[in-house]
């Protein structure tokens, strides 16, 4: 394992614990709206933070294939919301990277997610009977090139690493996951009234 991923995981192991803790993720994704309005904060945070490391990394050919935003977007269509109602939904005033290194740092959360994301795409298969193309796209993200896609990962994050600062880009990792947790576990859900319904839930009924 190289040097950097090695202190990644030790110094982001807590965050990593504290998010899989508050996410209370099986709950949430026991019922359709529960796991619609979970896509919905994972959507703010993807569509706030995707254009900033695309800018920053300038590398579409390493980086098209790890966005995530428009798998959300599918999901989330197929789930009943509409184009409008999609680009409404609320977004985070999170910390953007402004180096490379902090990029990285922040990719590694968003690509370390993909992860754990294959063992919720299964649960939510069996739970709520949905797949790839019918509104689990963004959990089953590289679905069998997971692994292969983290390879690669891991080894641009060394090169960056070593031809980088290091410490700015395990502080930016830190950072993005507590910027996660506080988005996706502390608001509430955007769309839906104290009783569960709400413009989202008729569209529903409608379909
Ligand atoms: C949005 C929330 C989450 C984020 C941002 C996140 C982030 C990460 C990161 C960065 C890694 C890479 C660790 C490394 O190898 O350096 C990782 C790995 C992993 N995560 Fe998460 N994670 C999240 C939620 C979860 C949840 C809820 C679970 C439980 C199902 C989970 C299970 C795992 C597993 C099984 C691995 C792979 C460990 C390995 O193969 O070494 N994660 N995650």
């Amino acid at each position: 394992m190289s040097d950097i991923l090695e202190r990644l995981r030790a110094e982001t192991r807590e965050a990593h614990e504290a998010i899989e803790r508050d996410l209370a993720w099986e709950t949430r994704v026991a019922t359709l709206d529960g796991y619609r309005a979970l896509l919905a904060r994972f959507r703010g945070f993807h569509a706030v933070l995707e254009p900033a490391l695309a800018g920053m990394l300038d590398d579409e050919a390493f980086f098209g294939p790890r966005r995530r935003l428009g798998y959300l977007d599918a999901d989330l269509r197929h789930l009943g919301l509409d184009a409008a109602e999609i680009r409404a939904l609320p977004r985070p005033d999170a910390v953007l990277p402004r180096s490379r290194p902090e990029a990285f740092g922040a990719l590694y959360v968003l690509e370390g997610s993909t992860l754990g994301g294959q063992v919720i795409a299964k649960h939510i298969g069996r739970q709520l009977g949905l797949t790839a193309e019918t509104g689990c796209r963004y959990y089953a993200a590289h679905g069998r090139e997971t692994g292969a896609m983290w390879k690669a990962f891991r080894h641009r994050l060394a090169d960056e690493a070593e031809s980088g600062d290091a410490d700015a880009l395990v502080a930016f990792a830190a950072r993005t996951f507590d910027a996660m947790r506080h988005w996706l576990c502390a608001a509430p859900v955007p769309f839906l009234d104290g009783e569960g319904r709400g413009p989202v839930a008729k569209v529903l009924q409608r379909g």
